[in-house]
C-alpha cells in the first residue's frame, strides 16, 4: 500500500517534510488552545520581551498568540532555510532574480552595497552617485527658476505607489510644485488632472522601467500632445523620463538630458529609491529624499547584522508565516492611524502580492503549501466604521499590523490623543475580546479575541522614519519569500493579462476584421462582451 501512495504523491519540494516544518505542524496542533491574555498573565516580561526598539521605531509583536517556544521553531525554520546567506548574496549582488537573470540591488541605492561592486560591467556605487548628482542638480533648477508650479508624474504600479504614498506622507517647503500622479489608462484620470493645469507651468515625468507599459505610453502621448497643441516643440522641454529603455525614451521625444536612468537591478516595485523618486526630491527637496533612503538604510544594515530572534522583519515574516501556513490565515491587514499614510496598504499590497503572490518555486516546482496572503487595509480610525466589524467578529482570523505615529504633525493635540487612544483601544480588544457582559451575554455580543496583532509606532512623520517602515516591509516581504522557496523578484503573473489586452483591443477597434493576425477573443464569454462594448461604442 504504502509505495503505491508514494507514486501518486505530488512532487514535492521538500519544505513540508523538512523536520523544522514538521516541528511547527506539531505546535500548531495545540496552537488554538494558545490565548494571548494567559501567556501574559504567565510572564510579566512577555512585553519587553516581545517588542524591538530601534532608533525611533518601536516594533511590538507581544499580542501574537505564540509562545516563546513557537518562535524558536520559527526561527530554526529560518536557519534551516539558510535566510541569511540568501540574505547576503542578495545585498552582495548576486543574481537571485533566477527566472530575469537578474540581481536585485534596491538595497545600494540607499548606500548598502559592497564597495567596489560591478553590475554588467558598472560601477554600481558610481551609477547612483551621478544619478543623484543629476537629481539633486535637475530638482534644484526647478525649485530654483520657479517656472513649474505643477509636476505630472505618469507611470503605473512601482514608479506611481511608492512615489504618491511619500508625496503624501511628507510636507515640504511652501511654495514648491505641486505633483499629480496619472496611472489609470481610463481617460478620466489624465483628463481631470489637467483641468486645472496650465502646459507653460507644467512639467511630465514619464516614470517606466521598460518605457513600453500600455496604460503609461497612451497617457504619456496624451499628455505630449497636449503641451504641443499648446505650443509646438513644448513637449521637448516640458517632459522628462525615468526608465532603463533611454532608446524608447529618446524616440519618443524626451531630450536626452532630461533621462534619469533606472538598470535592470532596480525591481520596479522596489524603485522607489532610485530616480523614480525624483518627483520627491522636486516637492519635499533632495535633502528629504537622502533622509528616505538614510531611513532605510539603517534597517538594512539592522536586516544585516541582528541575530535572527531580534530581527524586526525576520520577525514580521515569521509571524506572517505561521499564521499563514499553520494557522490558515489567508489576508493581513495594514492599519496606518494617520491620514498621511493613507497609501501604505495599497503600496504594500503591491511589492508583497506582486513578490509572493505564487504558486510555483524557484526551481519550477508547484508548492504544497500557502504562500502570500491578500493584503488589504486603510488608515484609522476610517477603517474602523468599514472592515474592523470583521476583523474582531468574522469567521476568519486576520492578523493585523497597526502603524502608528508618536508625535502629531498638526496642533490639534486633542485629536492626536484620540487617534492614538482609539489605535491602542482597537490593538486591545483585537487581543481581549469580550466572551460574557454580566448584563447581556447574548452570543452576537461576544468577541472571542485572540487576534494577532502587531504595532509599529513611528516616533514621527518624517522622511528617515518613513525610509525605516518602508524597507522594513521590503525585508519582511524577502525573508518570507526565501522562506517558501519562491523568486519574489519576477512578475509572470502579470504578463498574461498584458498580452491578452493587446489582442482584445483588435476586436475593439471599428472596422477590424478578426484574421490570423487580428484572432477573436478566445472565449465565448469574452467573445460576446468584446461584441457588445464594440457595438456600445461605435453607437455612442
Ligand atoms: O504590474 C506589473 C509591472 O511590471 C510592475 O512590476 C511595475 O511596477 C509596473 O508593471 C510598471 O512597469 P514599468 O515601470 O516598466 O512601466
Amino acid at each position: 500500500m504504502q509505495p503505491l501512495l508514494k507514486k501518486f504523491r505530488m512532487p514535492s519540494n521538500g519544505l513540508t517534510d523538512s523536520p523544522e516544518w514538521k516541528a511547527l505542524q506539531k505546535d500548531a496542533c495545540g496552537a488554538s488552545a494558545i490565548r494571548t491574555r494567559a501567556l501574559f498573565e504567565q510572564d510579566p516580561e512577555r512585553f519587553n520581551k516581545f517588542h524591538i526598539a530601534l532608533d525611533g521605531l518601536l516594533f511590538d509583536y507581544s499580542k501574537h498568540p505564540v509562545t516563546a517556544e513557537i518562535m524558536t521553531h520559527l526561527i530554526a525554520l529560518a536557519r534551516a532555510a539558510e535566510l541569511e546567506s540568501w540574505r547576503d548574496k542578495m545585498f552582495a549582488g548576486v543574481q537571485i532574480n533566477t527566472t530575469e537573470d537578474r540581481a536585485v540591488l534596491h538595497t545600494a541605492l540607499r548606500h548598502s552595497a559592497p564597495e567596489g561592486l560591478e553590475v554588467d560591467g558598472e560601477n554600481v556605487a558610481g551609477f547612483i552617485s551621478n544619478t543623484h548628482e543629476q537629481m539633486r542638480r535637475y530638482s534644484e533648477s526647478i525649485r530654483r527658476e520657479g517656472l513649474i508650479h505643477d509636476v505630472v508624474v505618469i507611470g503605473i504600479g512601482g514608479p506611481n505607489l511608492g512615489p504618491t504614498l511619500v508625496y503624501e506622507a511628507l510636507s515640504g517647503p511652501a511654495g514648491a510644485p505641486r505633483v499629480h500622479f496619472v496611472s489609470n489608462i481610463d481617460g478620466t484620470h489624465i483628463t481631470q488632472t489637467l483641468e486645472p493645469l496650465s502646459p507653460d507651468h507644467t512639467l511630465f515625468i514619464i516614470s517606466s522601467k521598460t518605457f513600453k507599459t500600455l496604460e503609461t505610453l497612451e497617457n504619456a502621448q496624451t499628455a505630449k500632445s497636449w503641451l504641443d497643441d499648446f505650443k509646438p516643440g513644448l513637449s521637448r522641454e516640458h517632459m522628462a523620463a525615468v526608465t532603463a529603455n533611454r532608446e524608447d525614451a529618446e524616440a519618443f521625444g524626451i531630450a536626452p538630458a532630461q533621462i534619469f536612468p533606472l538598470r535592470e537591478w532596480i525591481g520596479g516595485r522596489y524603485s522607489l529609491w532610485s530616480a523614480v523618486g525624483l518627483p520627491i526630491a522636486i516637492a519635499h527637496g533632495f535633502d528629504q529624499f537622502e533622509a528616505l533612503l538614510e531611513g532605510a538604510r539603517t534597517i538594512d544594515t539592522h536586516f544585516q547584522t541582528a541575530p535572527l530572534d531580534r530581527n524586526i522583519p525576520v520577525i514580521m515574516a515569521l509571524l506572517g508565516l505561521w499564521h499563514r501556513n499553520f494557522r490558515a490565515c489567508t489576508a493581513h491587514a495594514i492599519l496606518p492611524y494617520a491620514q498621511k499614510l493613507s497609501r501604505l496598504p495599497a503600496y504594500i499590497q503591491q511589492v508583497d502580492m506582486e513578490s509572493n503572490g505564487k504558486n510555483t518555486d524557484r526551481d519550477g516546482i508547484r508548492v504544497d503549501y500557502e504562500t502570500g496572503p491578500v493584503i488589504f487595509g486603510g488608515p484609522g480610525t476610517d477603517a474602523q466604521h468599514a472592515f474592523f466589524q470583521l476583523l474582531h467578529q468574522g469567521t476568519d482570523i486576520i492578523p493585523s499590523d497597526f502603524i502608528l505615529v508618536a508625535r502629531p504633525n498638526h496642533g490639534l493635540d486633542s485629536h492626536h490623543r484620540q487617534l492614538l487612544a482609539s489605535a491602542l483601544a482597537q490593538t486591545q480588544a483585537l487581543m481581549e475580546g469580550r466572551t460574557s457582559e454580566p448584563a447581556n451575554d447574548a452570543p452576537h455580543r461576544r468577541f472571542e479575541g485572540n487576534r494577532p496583532v502587531s504595532t509599529l509606532i513611528l516616533e514621527q512623520l518624517d522622511a528617515y522614519h518613513l525610509g525605516m517602515l518602508l524597507a522594513l516591509y521590503e525585508h519582511k516581504i524577502f525573508v518570507q519569500g526565501i522562506l517558501w522557496r519562491l523568486n519574489s523578484f519576477d512578475q509572470w503573473g502579470v504578463e498574461l493579462g498584458k498580452t491578452l489586452a493587446q489582442d482584445i483591443l483588435h476586436q475593439l477597434n471599428p472596422g477590424v476584421v478578426p484574421t490570423r493576425e487580428n484572432p477573436p477573443a478566445p472565449d465565448p464569454s469574452t467573445q460576446n462582451l468584446a461584441t457588445y462594448l464594440f457595438k456600445s461604442f461605435i453607437n455612442s
